[in-house]
C-alpha cells in the first residue's frame, strides 16, 4: 500500500514515562530523560512513540489524574522539555501522541473545585451531579470500576457526583457544551504545538444516560474470575450513541490540523462495538484499540478464529490494529510465557495493521513481583490481586545498580528476573528477543506487504497458525507454533521453498526452505516465498 499513512505503516511504541529515563536522579523518569534514550527507538527502528499522561497532575492514578490539561508535571520536567521532546523525535522522524483523558479530571483541576464549591456555580454542571436516589441512597445501581457505587457523596452541597474510577477522579460531564469546547481546545492547544495525535483514554465510560436507567445483572458474571464491576452489563453508562458522536467530533479536531494526525482509543468493548468507533464513512477514531491479544485466549486456533472475525467486522476503509501489551495488563512474557513471547512478537508484527508495542516488551520482561506494602498502584489496595505496578517497572538500560534507569533510588523495583534482560545485555546477541524485534521491525520497513499487504489464512491444525501476506512482487508465508511440541506444515497445493527471513531460533535464519515446513515447540518463521 504505496499511499499508506505514516500510522498504518508504522508501529507504535508506548512509553510509560516514570519507568522509561530518569535523567534527574529522583527515581522517576522523565522527559528529558526520554529524549536522551530516542536512540534506543530509532535504532530499534519504531516509527511513533506514545507517551501514557505527562501533564500536571497529585498522581493518585499516576497521570490519569489530570490537574492541567496544557503543562507538563515538574515530575516530568517543563513544557519546554516537552517542545524539545518533540523537537528531538521529529528531528529523527518520529511520530510522537499523547495521552489525552476526557473522562475524568482530578478532583483538583480547578473546573471540580469551583464545581463542587456550591450548587449554584457556572462550572456546575461540568460534572456529573445528582440527589440522591428515592429512598436516599445512590441515584442509581452504577457501578464504578472497583465495584461499589459510581456515586460519590459530597457532604457540603448534598449531592452524589459520578466517578467511574476513583474518588478523585470525578467524571466530567460531556453533555455540557462548555465541557466539549474546552476539552476540544485541550486538543487543540497540542496540536499547534505539533504533536502528531493521541490516545484517547477509557473513551466508552464518557457520556453516561440521561435518564440514569439502571443497569442489567450481568448472567455471566464470574465471582473472582472477572473484576466486579462486571456484575453488571454496563448498557447505560458505557458506549452510548452520543459517545460515538463526540468520538467523530474530537475526529473533526484533530482534522482541523492536516490529514496526518491521529486519533488511537482505548475501547475495552466487544469488538462489534469497537469497530463502531471508525465511524460512519471513517469519519470516527482512526485507530479503535483492537485488545483481543492481551485478553483473549493464547492457542492458535482461537487466534485464527478471531482475526478472521475481527477483519471480516472492519468496516469498509477501517485499518486493522493490534495491542500486545500495556500498563493495565501482566506484561506478555508473563501471560504466555518467555518462549512463547517471541512467538507472539512476531505475531504482533506480521498481522496486518498497526502493531502498539509496550515499552520493555521488546526485551522479554516480566511481571516483577510487588508486595502489597509496596505497592504504589492504588488499584492494588482496591481489589487485591489486580494491581498494576508489576507490569509498570523501570526500563532496564544496562548492567549498573540502577539498571541505567537512574542514579537514585528507582520508584518502582527493577526486578531481579528483568536485570539481565537489559539492552546492554541483548543488543549485540543474535539470539536475543530484542535481536528478534529489532529484525522484525526491519524486515516490515523493507517489506511493505508485511505492514500493509493481503492477508490470507493458511489452514493448519494443532498449535499451528500459518498465513500469508502478499503485495507487488512479495510473498511471505509466516507460521507459528503456539504449542510446546513439533508441529509440521503440510498445506495441499502450497509447497514452501523459499529462505527464512525471520525466525524464533537465531540458528534458522536465512536457511533455504523447501517442502514441508517443521516447526520445533514455540517456533515460529517468517519466510520469503520464492
Ligand atoms: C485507563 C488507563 C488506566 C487508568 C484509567 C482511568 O484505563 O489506561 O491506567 O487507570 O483509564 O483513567
Amino acid at each position: 500500500m504505496g499511499d499508506a499513512t505514516w500510522w498504518q505503516r508504522g508501529v507504535i511504541y508506548h512509553v510509560y514515562p516514570r519507568s522509561f529515563m530518569d535523567g534527574d536522579g529522583d527515581g522517576v523518569g522523565d522527559l528529558p530523560g526520554l529524549l536522551g534514550r530516542l536512540d534506543h527507538l530509532t535504532w530499534l527502528g519504531v516509527d511513533a512513540l506514545w507517551l501514557s499522561p505527562v501533564h500536571p497532575s497529585p498522581m493518585a492514578d499516576f497521570g490519569y489524574d489530570v490537574s492541567d490539561y496544557l503543562d507538563v508535571d515538574p515530575v516530568f520536567g517543563t513544557l519546554e522539555d516537552l517542545d524539545r521532546l518533540l523537537a528531538a523525535a521529529h528531528g529523527r522522524g518520529l511520530r510522537m501522541l499523547l495521552d489525552w483523558v476526557p473522562n475524568h479530571t482530578s478532583d483538583r483541576h480547578p473546573w471540580f473545585q469551583e464545581s463542587r464549591s456550591s450548587r449554584e456555580d457556572p462550572r456546575r454542571d461540568w460534572y456529573v451531579w445528582r440527589d440522591p436516589g428515592p429512598g436516599g441512597g445512590p441515584p442509581n445501581n452504577w457501578l464504578r470500576y472497583i465495584g461499589d457505587s459510581a456515586w460519590g457523596w459530597d457532604e457540603r452541597t448534598g449531592q452524589y457526583y459520578y466517578r467511574v474510577f476513583l474518588d478523585s477522579q470525578p467524571d466530567l460531564n460531556w453533555r455540557n457544551p462548555g465541557v466539549q469546547e474546552a476539552m476540544f481546545d485541550t486538543l487543540r492547544f497540542w496540536l499547534a504545538r505539533g504533536v502528531d495525535g493521541f490516545r484517547i483514554d477509557a473513551l466508552p465510560s464518557l457520556v453516561e444516560d440521561e435518564r440514569l436507567r439502571d443497569n442489567p445483572p450481568n448472567p455471566d458474571y464470574r465471582p473472582g474470575v472477572d473484576l466486579p464491576y462486571l456484575r453488571q452489563l454496563p448498557v447505560w453508562n458505557n458506549d452510548q450513541p452520543e459517545t460515538r458522536e463526540l468520538a467523530a467530533r474530537m475526529r473533526k479536531v484533530v482534522d482541523e490540523f492536516g490529514d496526518d494526525r491521529v486519533l488511537l482509543g482505548e475501547l475495552v468493548l466487544p469488538m462489534e462495538q469497537t469497530v463502531a468507533y471508525y465511524g460512519p464513512d471513517g469519519g470516527g477514531i482512526q485507530v479503535p484499540f483492537n485488545f483481543e491479544l492481551v485478553s483473549g485466549a493464547w492457542d492458535a486456533r482461537s487466534i485464527a478464529g478471531y482475526v478472521d472475525r475481527y477483519l471480516a467486522a472492519l468496516p469498509a476503509g477501517g485499518w486493522p490494529n493490534w495491542v500486545l501489551g500495556n500498563h493495565d495488563s501482566p506484561r506478555v512474557a508473563s501471560r504466555v510465557g518467555p518462549a512463547q513471547a517471541r512467538v507472539a512478537a512476531m505475531l504482533l508484527l506480521t498481522l496486518p495493521g498497526t502493531p502498539i508495542l509496550y515499552y520493555g516488551d521488546e526485551l522479554g520482561l516480566t511481571d516483577v513481583p510487588i508486595p502489597a506494602e509496596q505497592a504504589r498502584d492504588p488499584i492494588a489496595r482496591l481489589v487485591p490481586g489486580r494491581g498494576r505496578d508489576p507490569a509498570r517497572t523501570p526500563m532496564p538500560w544496562d548492567g549498573g545498580l540502577g539498571a541505567g534507569f537512574t542514579s537514585g533510588r528507582p520508584w518502582l523495583p527493577v526486578g531481579e528476573a528483568n536485570r539481565p534482560l537489559s539492552v546492554a545485555a541483548q543488543r549485540d546477541d543474535p539470539g536475543s528477543m530484542l535481536t528478534l524485534h529489532r529484525r522484525l521491525l526491519r524486515l516490515r520497513r523493507q517489506a511493505p506487504a508485511l505492514a500493509g499487504g493481503g492477508y490470507e489464512p493458511v489452514e493448519a491444525d494443532g498449535d499451528v497458525l500459518a498465513y500469508l501476506r502478499t503485495g507487488p512482487g512479495e510473498r511471505w508465508l509466516v507460521a507459528l507454533n503456539l504449542g510446546p511440541h513439533p508441529a509440521r506444515l503440510a498445506v495441499p497445493g502450497l509447497e514452501p521453498t523459499g529462505r527464512v527471513a525471520a525466525a524464533t531460533d537465531p540458528a534458522r535464519q536465512d536457511r533455504p526452505v523447501a517442502g514441508e515446513l517443521r516447526l520445533a515447540g514455540d517456533e515460529s518463521v517468517v519466510v520469503a516465498l520464492g
